[in-house]
């Protein structure tokens, strides 16, 4: 039999051989200490800032979809410091693209730049350039919220140890180690779970010895990831590719409805065949997500527009299963103009959802 895709695998990633009597999914193992007598090395469980059975189980679930390693967190942004405060020490350099999640950007600045780190963001034409002699190269594609899109390859290329932020994409849609990054880091918060219920974060590398170093780091900062939730997002896991593919059909649907109105600008979908990340995101990605941005012209009608909706909640954060959206500048911090929308689009039928962005835009 030929290798399963990855909608198949997604279904049963990280469950244990069946067992008579035993469910499909074990449940969440809460334990802070486990029964420990003798050497605590040999043991299979100790104490859970040393591991966990339930993190075990979706970090190979996870990691199996990237063909790595996985180390799991507490949130995205405990993965992003992980990575950030093993990677660098005083006197190293960062290169990282001014439109990563603004959350990336204020850790550097306040926990890098004053322990002698040099953090230069730049914009995406001046990124591969920002990038020489670094020690590090950070990029995230698509980025949130703006949606550009980088060639990781080419990227990746330049011999900078890369991390590519995927949350936006996730392991179905790009696969960042094998366009040449050495680190791949994911907000489970997002898609992955899917439901808009936790927080959880992960790290995917190919070198054991990296992967070692975020375990151990793991283990010494304490950020760690709570067994319900981690069960929940296993529990989710097996409708990953289900979501995916009606999110991105709905989002689709809706740039493109975007696209064709006169009153709404600047729509970002690198699904739409003229988005400017369109050939890249062709070439990387096997399909191109559930975020679209547009800029409906100012803060007020964007405010209308979102009280107006009945099928697009008001709220941060993206890919759940529920449609939600959200004035991007009302929190500061990113470079989009006061009407900028960022939408995520959830399972909820298309024609559904079209209607509604419609009436919402005219009643605005
Ligand atoms: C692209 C990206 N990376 C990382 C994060 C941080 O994830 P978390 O909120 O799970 O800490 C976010 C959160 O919005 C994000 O959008």
């Amino acid at each position: 039999m030929s290798e399963p895709g990855p909608g198949t695998r997604v279904v049963r990633a990280g469950l244990p051989e069946p067992e008579q009597g035993e469910p499909f999914l074990p449940g969440p193992v809460f334990a802070a200490p486990f029964h420990l007598s003798g050497d605590p090395h040999a043991a299979p469980a100790a104490y859970t800032r040393y591991g966990n059975p339930t993190w075990a189980r979706y970090e190979e679930a996870v990691g199996s979809l990237e063909s790595a390693e996985a180390v799991l967190f507490s949130s995205g942004m405990a993965a992003v410091a992980a990575l950030l405060l093993t990677l660098l020490k005083p006197g190293s350099v960062v290169t990282m693209d001014s439109g990563c999640y603004h959350g990336v950007r204020v850790l550097a600045a306040a926990h890098l730049e004053p322990r002698g780190v040099e953090v230069r963001l730049a914009p995406p034409v001046e990124l591969a350039e920002a990038a020489e002699g670094a020690d590090l190269l950070w990029l995230e594609s698509p980025s949130n919220p703006e949606l550009e899109v980088y060639d990781i390859a080419a990227l990746a290329a330049r011999g900078v140890p890369t991390v590519v932020d995927n949350t936006t994409a996730g392991p179905l849609l790009q696969q960042p180690l094998d366009l040449g990054a050495q680190y791949g880091l994911t907000s489970a918060t997002k898609t992955m779970s899917g439901h808009a219920d936790l927080l959880l974060g992960y790290v995917t590398a190919r070198d054991p010895e990296r992967v070692q170093a975020l375990r151990d780091w793991r283990r010494q900062a304490g950020a760690l990831p709570g067994p319900f939730e981690t069960w929940l997002a296993h529990r989710s896991l097996p409708t990953l590719a289900l979501r995916v593919e009606r999110g991105c059909d709905n989002a689709l649907a809706i740039a493109r409805l975007l696209a064709a109105r006169d009153d709404v600008e600047g729509v970002r979908y690198p699904g739409l065949p003229g988005d400017p990340g369109h050939d890249i995101a062709r070439r990387q990605m096997s399909g191109y997500g559930v975020v679209v941005s547009f800029d409906v012209g100012s803060a007020e009608r964007a405010e209308r527009f979102l009280t107006a909706a009945r099928l697009v909640t008001d709220a941060t954060s993206f890919g759940s299963v529920h449609t939600c959206a959200e004035r991007r500048a009302r929190w500061g911090g990113d470079a989009v103009p006061e009407g900028f929308i960022r939408l995520s689009a959830g399972s909820e039928e298309t024609a559904d959802l079209l209607a509604d962005v419609e009436r919402a835009l005219d009643g605005a």
